[in-house]
């Protein structure tokens, strides 16, 4: 049943091309004009929407923050995101004009569904985003879009995480041709390139030999530390997650601006860090990102880069590199994920864990 693979987690990986494919399935039309009648939520209604609050734990918390970049982005509704445990607790301000989304794979996770639960009692929509037809959290909300990952037996989220991304992604740009806060050309542009992303992945898929040598490299580092900016941010905390649950490595994810507040004091000789560098655009994310990793460098970081395959201004500061695909700045996490999921497998292999049944951890947790 794990087609040859040592563990569900790799096939599960190797699964994600057909993932994304699958959740992208019949959501728009030829001319990249989305369909999401799945919703039942009316156009009328969504165009009152005021504010989007996106509660979920974990792995799908991170998918969450992906998704703020792009809801506020292409539709310019104020959107938070929340620790769904956290949620309740400080009486969050809810009305019928907020749309409150919870991300979960198992849509049996406890804590986001208190969250849905309290959000419904404010009289607040809930919209779901899960990979589990008729589990509690999509039955209890007004809507659900289901992704189509399938079945993921792993305890680490992977298929399921990126699944949640192509969700993410369709439902802010729904919203933007509902709103019309975007022209209908440019949201078929992205859904053409959100088109091209299985590809994109396979092609990560297809390179990880450079990942398996690196995770074979750092087996014995006690530390590891993860550097990204804007929708590179919460890449590095979910590489930093996976590092940790899979092979009890101590990691932590940092936005590369908050170094210099702190955390560059952790930095020292020979300390791995893997920096997730976006797009060469016409802001200054890039450049900042590159003196970032310079900055570790010269405090004698070894540097792990995963860039573009032509930026060729920071290569020079890569002790290793990892080329990604040219894709939208937003768009990126779902190529930069992949190599650090590998990794984290990779090496928790290297180590002798049991990669599909981690020490402690359940696969859905259902209490609060
Ligand atoms: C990490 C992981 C967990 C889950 C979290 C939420 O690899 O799998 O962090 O993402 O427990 O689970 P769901 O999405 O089922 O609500």
């Amino acid at each position: 049943e794990k087609d040859g693979y040592d563990w569900f987690m790799r096939k599960e990986i190797h699964e994600q091309p057909r993932a994304i494919a699958d959740s992208m399935l019949g959501r728009h039309d030829e001319a990249g004009r989305l369909q999401l009648d799945e919703i039942r939520i009316s156009e009328d209604e969504l165009r009152d929407v005021d504010k989007i609050i996106i509660v979920a734990c974990g792995t799908a918390f991170y998918a969450g923050l992906v998704a703020k970049y792009a809801i506020e982005h292409w539709t310019r509704i104020p959107c938070e995101v929340e620790l769904a445990h956290e949620f309740r607790y400080r009486d969050p301000i809810l009305t019928r004009d907020t749309l409150v989304v919870a991300i979960s794979q198992s849509g049996e996770t406890a804590d986001t569904l208190m969250a849905i639960r309290h959000a419904r009692e404010q009289r607040s929509k809930v919209l779901a985003i899960c990979n589990t037809n008729g589990s509690t959290i999509p039955r209890e909300s007004d809507a659900v879009i289901y992704t189509h990952a399938g079945p993921e037996i792993g305890v680490a989220s992977t298929k399921g995480f990126m699944t949640q991304l192509v969700a993410c992604y369709l439902l802010a740009l729904y919203l933007a041709q509902v709103r019309g806060t975007r022209y209908g050309d440019e949201i078929a542009s992205v859904v053409h390139e959100l088109e091209k992303m299985p590809a994109h992945v396979q092609r990560m898929l297809d390179e990880a030999s450079v990942v398996n040598e690196l995770a074979a490299e750092l087996s014995e580092a006690g530390s590891v530390l993860f550097l990204g900016r804007h929708a590179g941010f919460p890449v590095a905390l979910e590489g930093a997650l996976k590092l940790k649950e899979l092979a009890y490595i101590h990691a932590e994810g940092f936005a590369a601006g908050e170094l210099k507040h702190g955390p560059i004091a952790l930095v020292e000789d020979q300390l791995p860090v893997i920096c997730v560098v976006p797009p060469r655009g016409r802001d200054f994310l890039h450049d900042k990102m590159v003196s970032g990793i310079q900055e570790v460098r010269a405090r004698g970081a070894r540097t792990i880069v995963l860039a573009e395959e032509d930026d060729d201004v920071v290569a020079p500061y890569a002790d290793v590199l990892i080329k990604l695909p040219k894709v939208p700045t937003l768009l990126q996490p779902m190529v930069a994920t992949v190599p650090l999921q590998l990794f984290a497998c990779e090496l928790a292999t290297v180590k002798g864990h049991d990669v599909d049944q981690p020490r402690n951890l359940a696969k859905s947790v259902t209490v609060e």
